[in-house]
């Protein structure tokens, strides 16, 4: 679904932030990024995104290769969905505005009848709907960004940290949605977690990156269980 090679990009013309990532996507799998503060994982979906074009190295969707296309391109043309880390949700405006923002390229008819479909979904939405985004809570909020970014039904959706900052039960809420995102929209979903283990019982698979490129991949249940990431990751619990 989507293949990334050898992928190097950064902020200004000196430093690499990435350095060589390869790592690819299967139609409707869930793939968590782990790693360190600081390693570039944010970077990564930043540039998928297009917010950062690369210097080297290519990244094909449906075998398409969109490493240089800009980011409104990405998002009206592309079928790529972006939750960043901070400033996910518009404060000032509605919980209505917020997801109208999301169907900005979209037939009104069609953004209309998307956000009821959403707001059945979520129905934490449709509750507060003219309710000011600034007044949601933090799980509330992270609902909101996702549905924000579903509006116009993406094919692969990039969420950046969506558990950052939630209490445990609001956590496996977010979680619950994003699960039941992919089910019911079959969407490619790479999702950057600090909150490692839960994670990963998610996810069908994972990388864990390092420095700029990839350290160690494999199925999230392998990697659940192994030594390595249990010991950096994962705080040496058991899985
Ligand atoms: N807008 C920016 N301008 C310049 N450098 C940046 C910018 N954003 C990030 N960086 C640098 O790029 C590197 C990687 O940052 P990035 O945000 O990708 O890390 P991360 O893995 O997402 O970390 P975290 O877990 O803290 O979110 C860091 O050294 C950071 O200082
Ligand atoms: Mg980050």
């Amino acid at each position: 679904m989507i293949v990334i090679d050898k992928l190097v990009a950064g902020y200004s013309a000196e430093v690499d932030i990435l350095k060589g990532m390869t790592l690819c996507a299967e139609h409707a799998e869930i793939i968590t990024l782990l790693g360190p503060n600081g390693c570039g994982k944010s970077t990564l979906l930043k540039t998928i995104a297009g917010f950062l074009r690369p210097r080297q190295g290519s990244i094909l969707l449906q075998g398409k290769d969109v490493s240089t296309l800009p980011v409104h391109h990405k998002i009206r043309h592309s079928g790529i969905g972006f939750v960043p880390q901070t400033e996910n949700v518009f404060a000032a405006l509605s919980v209505r505005e917020n997801l109208q923002v999301g169907g900005h390229y979209m037939a009104r008819q069609e953004a209309r009848r998307r956000m009821e479909q959403l707001c059945s979904t979520y129905p934490v939405l449709g509750r507060k709907l003219n309710a000011p985004a600034a007044s949601l809570s933090g799980g509330e909020r992270q609902i909101l960004a996702l549905a924000r970014a579903l509006m116009p039904r993406p094919r692969l959706l990039l969420l950046d940290e969506p558990s950052a900052g939630l209490s445990p039960k609001v956590l496996l809420e977010v979680f619950e949605a994003i699960v039941t995102v992919r089910e019911q929209e079959q969407v490619t979903i790479l999702m950057v977690e600090q909150n490692a283990m839960e994670a990963l019982r998610i996810s069908d698979r994972a990388y864990v990156l390092s420095m700029g490129a990839v350290a160690l991949t494999g199925r999230a249940g392998e990697l659940m269980n192994d030594p390595q990431v249990r010991e950096l990751y994962l705080g040496g619990r058991a899985a």
